[in-house]
């Protein structure tokens, strides 16, 4: 019967059949350990030349890595075993050879291991970190649709900037006209939810800044929730019952891959409400107090977010930044109009922002003066000042991008690793 190496438990002393590759041989004498997997788990096989006869055991000595074959023998628990089950082999099929596999139990670089990433990816670190990265976006789904939030998808070709004009990936559409990758589906979804009243939207979204950090990709995933009648500290709060929420979702369920990631898992653990809310003022003194060159009214950069995420032991959220240095929708503080209404939470353990958001500007008339500021085109934006004409109220929402969300509760050095095949500045092969 075939069995995936996962479910293995439930079939000790059955005769079973593991459909996978073969990922390691070592062998010893008159015995083979073949390790296999089959994406769900790896399993260690045993073969020796008494059960299985001369022929099959000589050819078996030949195997080498990421040989497809089938292995037919019976289940048996084997407390040393990484995954408690041994199996003893009677019959072994080849289904597909292999030769020369490129990537070897050895140290690769990491431009070898990129250029290979469509094999790399068959690893069990790097299954475990995928595994995990389904968890988080599962997880996320299941918060926003127990809430009565409605998934509404919007548009990757579009025809303005939406974060800033510096950033856009040009696209010819047609003979005469340019589109825009986007770069979030936030203003579509502000009028989804004028529509809907709660809404999430959850795809690709894409950068052209020339950043070269562990923190950027060029193309990455966004879950973006939108809220009618949410003010900041609705977005604030919403941001963090996700988080945690995510986080014991995948302290429940993927054990198995944080330990081989060899995840610091106390870490994770801290991550319960309520996260400390601090200012962008009291974070522009705190780091002044640590010795750091930030001046009132400059962004944030990497090392600025890891030093204040390094004063707490959970999630920060940071709120109410200078206008200046954010993008033109967010909503001014009616009490310090020189601040936006808009919060960044940062991971601990130096992850940085890993989401940004906010209340929205519903005024229209200030809305046009911002498109005016920010030299954006007004005539692609007269459906989205047509929310502020019909019928306008306070709203907010937020994006966490995944892939960052992926590297902090993975515990990754990079972003590279959380995604199947990264697109970064220097990299969009395989
Ligand atoms: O802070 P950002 O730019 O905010 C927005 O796009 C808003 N429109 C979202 C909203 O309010 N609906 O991006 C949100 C998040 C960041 O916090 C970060 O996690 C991720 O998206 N992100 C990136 N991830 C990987 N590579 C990049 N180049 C990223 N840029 C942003
Ligand atoms: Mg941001």
């Amino acid at each position: 019967m075939h069995v995936y190496i996962e479910d293995i438990g439930t079939h000790e002393g059955d005769e079973v059949t593991i459909k996978g590759w073969l990922h390691n041989r070592r062998s010893s004498g008159k015995i083979h350990f073949l390790i296999l997997r089959d994406g769900t788990g790896f399993i260690q096989a045993v073969m020796s030349k008494a059960a299985v006869g001369d022929e099959a055991f000589t050819a078996a000595g030949h195997l080498s890595q990421e040989t497809a074959v089938i292995v037919t023998g019976t289940a048996r628990a084997d407390t040393r075993a990484p995954s408690g089950y041994e199996i003893d082999v009677k019959t072994l099929e080849i289904v597909g050879a292999s030769h020369d596999y490129p990537i070897t139990p050895k140290e690769h670089g990491v431009d070898f291991l990129l250029d290979r990433r469509h094999l790399w990816i068959r690893s069990e670190r790097q299954q475990a970190i995928l595994r995990v990265r389904h968890e988080i976006i599962n997880a996320v789904r299941d918060f926003f649709n127990a809430r009565g939030f409605i998934l509404a998808d919007t548009p990757i070709f579009t025809p303005a900037a939406c974060e800033g004009t510096t950033t856009l990936f040009p696209a010819q559409y047609f003979e005469d006209t340019t589109a825009y990758l986007t770069q979030s589906g936030q203003l579509y979804n502000e009028a989804n939810a004028m529509a809907l009243g709660k809404v999430y939207c959850f795809g690709p979204t894409f950068r052209a800044e020339k950043s070269k950090t562990r923190r950027h990709l060029t193309e990455f995933w966004m879950v973006e929730p939108e809220v009618a009648y949410a003010d900041l500290d609705d977005v604030m709060a919403l941001a963090e019952a996700m988080v945690v929420s995510v986080v014991g979702r995948v302290l429940d369920r993927r054990q198995r891959e944080l330990k081989v990631l060899e995840r610091n898992t106390s870490a994770l653990e801290n991550v319960q409400s309520p996260f400390p809310r601090i200012t962008y003022d009291d974070a522009v003194q705190r780091l002044q107090a640590q010795g750091l060159p930030i001046q009132w009214g400059g962004d944030f950069g990497g090392p600025d977010e890891t030093a204040i995420a390094q004063m707490f032991d959970r999630p920060v959220m940071v709120h109410r930044y200078p206008s200046a240095i954010k993008a033109f929708y967010m909503k001014p503080d009616p009490d310090r109009p020189e601040l936006a209404l808009g919060v960044d939470v940062l991971a601990p353990e130096g992850y940085g922002e890993i989401i940004g958001g906010g209340e929205r500007l519903a005024d229209l008339a200030l809305l046009l003066q911002r498109i005016k500021d920010h030299d954006l085109p007004q005539d692609a934006f007269e459906w989205y000042l047509d929310l502020r004409r019909y019928g306008s109220v306070p709203h907010g929402g937020f994006g966490m991008g995944i892939e960052r969300a992926v590297a902090w509760i993975c515990g990754l050095e990079h972003v590279r690793e959380t995604i199947p095949y990264p697109r970064m500045l220097y990299r969009l092969y395989p």
